[in-house]
């Protein structure tokens, strides 16, 4: 994690996040039919939208201690997602949003607040469509 030092940085470095995300994404299926076997937690997520994640982003306050831009951390995530064996990519993320403590990525600590676990899903679905997507 890099403590984003100026909130002004942050702004500007959002902007040209656009173009520097290269992570896989897993694909989620849209539909399903018949029965699936029960999943664990969290839930499916909704397909979010990233530009209102986009702003979400900045709005709730990740910018004070998350960069998402070339090789700041969160641009990481496929690579922590990996290591941390939780999942999908998006569920991966989710989980690191409503539910912090759940995997506490080496050499950090469980700074980020959980109170995030309280956004509504729509919310959720949105930050992560905006930190999984694919440029
Ligand atoms: C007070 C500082 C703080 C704020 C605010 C914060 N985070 Fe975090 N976040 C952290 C820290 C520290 C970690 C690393 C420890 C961990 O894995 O939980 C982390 C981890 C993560 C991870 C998992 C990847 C990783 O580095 O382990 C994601 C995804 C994430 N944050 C997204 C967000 C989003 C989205 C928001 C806003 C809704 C947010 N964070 C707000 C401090 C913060």
């Amino acid at each position: 994690m890099r403590l984003a030092a100026a909130v002004l940085a942050a702004a500007s470095v959002l902007l040209l996040a656009a173009c520097g995300y290269e992570g896989t994404v897993a694909p989620t299926a849209k539909q399903v039919s018949g029965t699936l076997p029960k999943q664990q937690t969290p839930p499916t997520l909704a397909k979010g939208d990233p530009t209102a994640g986009k702003k979400l982003f900045t709005s709730q306050g990740c910018t004070g201690c998350h960069t998402f831009t070339p090789r700041a951390d969160l641009d990481k995530l496929p690579q922590y997602a990996k290591k941390a064996n939780q999942g999908a990519l998006a569920q991966f993320v989710a989980t690191s949003i409503t539910n912090p403590g759940n995997y506490i990525q080496p050499g950090y600590s469980n700074l980020m607040p959980t109170s995030y676990g309280n956004l509504p899903s729509k919310q959720i679905a949105d930050l992560v469509a905006f930190l999984t997507q694919k440029q």
